[in-house]
């Protein structure tokens, strides 16, 4: 698992899909570039989640709001007080961790303790084993499974109330060490906002004190009224956004899963009071079917319920993807009841109602959203992808090649346009023309730099659907060769069905 990992980082870097920032200072934590194949893959993975949304539902519409707000916002959606993570420090190394994540560590530990003996036992008692049966039953897991779920509940609850104390007494109970020097020399546990602040131009001291947003989502709230006055739009509506957002994370680990900087896909749905569940279950159900109709196999996807409810949710469920380091959050779904509309309300003083001509009621609709980051997905999208491949030449010889499988709808590059000797002048032109013409339509690449195979072996590792290669038949009967990436076939064609063969393969 770690090797697949180390591998994707590797190739993320080799073919031009994302480097750490400023590299040559030595970078800067937790902060990433996307390079050039890389922003076209992410671009299309929003463009994708943004027609979803908003071109195919008449009832959401969409805006970019700006990275800054006014400060009252993060007030009013409760960041300033509660978007907290609890803080220890190693007094001698100086490094920071967060104390629920140093715990949820140890509990995985657990688990992969149970998954151990769990695996002994199904290989022993083969067809007939019982997991649950077994889970209770046998001594040693029953010991690991109620150490496990105690610890977790005592997590759970110190999180809930806040007892910083609790944590550190659960730290050291545990006897949990700093993973990198085995050091248990800890301060105490503190809170620690993630909210990044900068200051206004002309406004000294903590009135002119601005956040980066650590989400899209209050730039919807706030306008709510806006949209719904210039959209006409009834409720149920919503309301979708892609854009940046930034928290000061203190355990940026993972490569791009969890960064200072990254993008969100976010979208409010507006509802009337009271029908949050059937929303909830809708949005739900929508969202898994996005992800699978984008080739994510359904064993790689699970919903998982929060332990711990964010500040403004009454009900909240994340949609895991089992990344090389195991099934962790690709995106939440949120019932936010009217928390955010509320105290909006309530620190402006102005109405921020609906009025449902249908009852003659006014209410402060009710709000189910969906929260995707978009690197995130991109980093699902390249583990979902990334294969090696043992495949056998025309000289029957056996090589690897790694190959992005990624869905064609998504790929950086659509078809590349190879001509089969770069010093033929007819072959080139041929192959100039047709790139020329396929540009219009989609990304497409033109390559002479190599061997044929090895042109092959580029677009396999970039992930590129379609190979177009122009050879001398090609000269007699303007057909071209159609290589499949993924079955490797290849097929002849007429040069001039070449853009709609393509279109009709590469449309979701
Ligand atoms: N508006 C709700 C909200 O922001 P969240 O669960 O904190 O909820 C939503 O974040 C999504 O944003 C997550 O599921 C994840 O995909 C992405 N995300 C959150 N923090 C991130 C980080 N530090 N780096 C990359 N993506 C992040």
């Amino acid at each position: 698992q770690n090797d697949l990992f180390k591998k994707l980082v590797a190739h993320c870097k080799e073919y031009g899909f994302i480097f750490q920032s400023s590299e040559i200072y030595d970078g800067l934590a937790a902060v990433y570039d996307y390079g050039p194949y890389g922003v076209q893959l992410k671009n299309n993975l929003k463009d994708y989640w943004w027609r979803s949304m908003v071109q195919m539902h008449d009832n959401i519409v969409g805006i970019d709001a700006s990275i800054f707000m006014h400060p009252k916002t993060w007030k009013a959606s409760g960041h300033v007080d509660a978007f907290n993570d609890p803080l220890i420090d190693n007094k001698d190394s100086k490094r920071r961790f967060r104390a629920d994540v140093l715990i949820e560590d140890y509990m995985a530990k657990i688990e992969d303790k149970i998954d151990k003996e769990l695996a002994k036992a199904r290989k022993r008692f083969g067809e007939s084993f019982d997991e649950a049966m077994y889970r209770e039953t046998n001594p040693r897991v029953a010991g690991y499974v109620e150490q496990h779920n105690a610890v977790r509940d005592r997590l759970a609850k110190a999180m809930t109330d806040g007892d910083l104390e609790g944590l550190k007494a659960l730290i050291e109970e545990l006897e949990i060490a700093d993973p990198d020097t085995g050091s248990r020399n800890w301060t105490d546990v503190r809170q620690f906002n993630l909210m990044f602040s900068t200051q206004l131009g002309n406004i000294a001291g903590e009135e002119g004190k601005l956040y980066l947003r650590p989400e899209t989502a209050q730039g919807i709230f706030v306008n709510f009224l806006n949209v719904h006055k210039t959209t006409r739009q009834k409720v149920p509506f919503g309301i979708a956004q892609i854009g940046k957002a930034f928290r000061n994370e203190i355990v940026a680990r993972q490569f791009i899963f969890r960064m200072r900087e990254f993008e969100q896909m976010e979208m409010q749905f507006f509802i009337k009071p009271g029908e949050q569940q059937k929303w909830y279950e809708y949005w739900k159900e929508a969202r898994m079917k996005w992800h699978l109709a984008l080739g994510t196999p359904a064993d790689q996807l699970r919903f998982h319920d929060h332990d711990n409810l964010a500040h403004y949710a009454d009900a909240a469920v994340d949609i895991q993807f089992n990344f090389p380091f195991g099934f962790k959050e690709l995106e939440g779904i949120h019932s936010r009841t009217d928390f955010d509309l509320g105290n909006h309300q309530e620190l402006s003083g102005k109405k921020l109602q609906y009025f449902d001509p249908a009852t003659k009621e006014n209410y402060v609709p009710y709000v189910v959203e969906t929260s995707i980051g978009a690197d995130r997905m991109f980093l699902a999208a390249m583990s979902n992808a990334l294969q090696e491949e043992t495949v056998v030449g025309a000289n029957g010889k056996e090589s690897t090649r790694e190959v992005l499988k990624l869905h064609p709808a998504i790929a950086p590059i659509k078809c590349a346009i190879l001509p089969l000797k770069r010093n033929d002048e007819r072959l080139v032109n041929m192959a100039t023309d047709i790139f020329n013409d396929l540009r219009l339509s989609f990304d497409v690449q033109y390559d002479d730099t190599g061997s044929i195979g090895k042109l092959y072996r580029r677009q396999d590792a970039i992930g590129t659907p379609f190979c177009v290669t122009v050879d001398f038949e090609a000269l007699d009967d303007n057909t071209v060769t159609l290589r499949d990436r993924d079955t490797l076939s290849q097929e002849r064609v007429p040069i001039g069905q070449l853009e709609q063969i393509i279109r009709e393969r590469v449309d979701m």
